[in-house]
């Protein structure tokens, strides 16, 4: 069995006081990863689903100074407020990985880029489809997919104009390597774990503010900052709970 941890939606800003929905998105990070690192101690790898900074190239450099002392690879994909160059290029160091495909512990991590430049929804161009099904062919490793946007209805009406274009494309891939066992998503700040078929689906909240499920208009929800962990047995099962980070939703009202 192998633990990983998943954290999405940092959203950082250059300097620290930056606020998004009212949280400070730097101080509900640090609270997010003091509880994440203090309950999971053994974990083989950290994902992080997109949405790194706020639309602030300067956060990649905060966000080097959360998670560039890991001993274990971060694996990152940008989001609709990322930019993608400059995430690449602030973070080609150890220990992020961008995108690619990352064999771990008997599992295949698949990272994909859904950026759609100009656009808060997502899309996954031929390329990038063409590298999910070429990864999926070469590695008969249990897979896990990850992507920024959500390739699933959230039953979320606003949600849903903002999501992955052409799904089609995407589970057609999907459908025809039966050793996929999970897809996991960011962008939607809020817990989902579902399936399709033998899939395995999960959406993890932000580590800072929220969004109110099965809302059909925007709106934020009162659930503090979040994290996931998985773990991931040898023989393609999964278990895998969201933590809700409480001590930084006191830290939230009170200030
Ligand atoms: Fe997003």
């Amino acid at each position: 069995m192998m633990q990983i941890l998943q954290v999405t939606d940092t959203h950082l800003y250059g300097s620290a006081g930056g606020r998004l929905r009212g949280v400070e998105t730097d101080s509900s990070l640090q609270a997010t990863l003091d509880e994440a690192f203090a309950r999971v101690q053994n974990y083989q790898a950290v994902l992080v689903t997109g949405d790194l900074v706020q639309d602030d190239k300067a956060g990649y450099l905060r966000f080097r100074s959360f998670f560039g002392g890991l001993k274990k690879p971060v694996l990152c994909i940008p989001g609709n407020h990322d930019e993608p160059e400059v995430m690449r290029k602030e973070l080609n160091c150890e220990p992020f990985r961008i995108c690619g495909a990352h064999a771990i512990g008997g599992w295949n991590f698949v990272m994909l880029d859904s950026y759609d430049p100009g656009h808060v929804g997502g899309r996954l161009v031929k390329n990038e489809l063409a590298r999910l099904d070429a990864a999926l062919s070469e590695s008969p490793l249990h897979a896990m997919v990850c992507l920024h946007h959500h390739p699933i209805a959230m039953g979320s009406r606003w949600l849903d104009g903002v999501g992955l274009a052409d799904t089609e494309s995407f589970w057609k891939i999907i459908e025809a390597h039966s050793h996929v066992r999970a897809v996991v998503w960011g962008h939607v700040h809020q817990a989902f774990d579902g399936t399709r078929g033998n899939v395995r689906l999960f959406a993890t909240p932000s580590t800072g503010a929220q969004f109110l499920p099965k809302s059909d208009r925007y709106a934020v929800d009162s659930r503090p900052p979040a994290y996931r962990s998985f773990e991931l047995h040898a023989d393609g099962r999964i278990d895998s709970s969201v933590h809700w980070v409480e001590s930084a939703q006191l830290r939230q009202t009170a200030s």
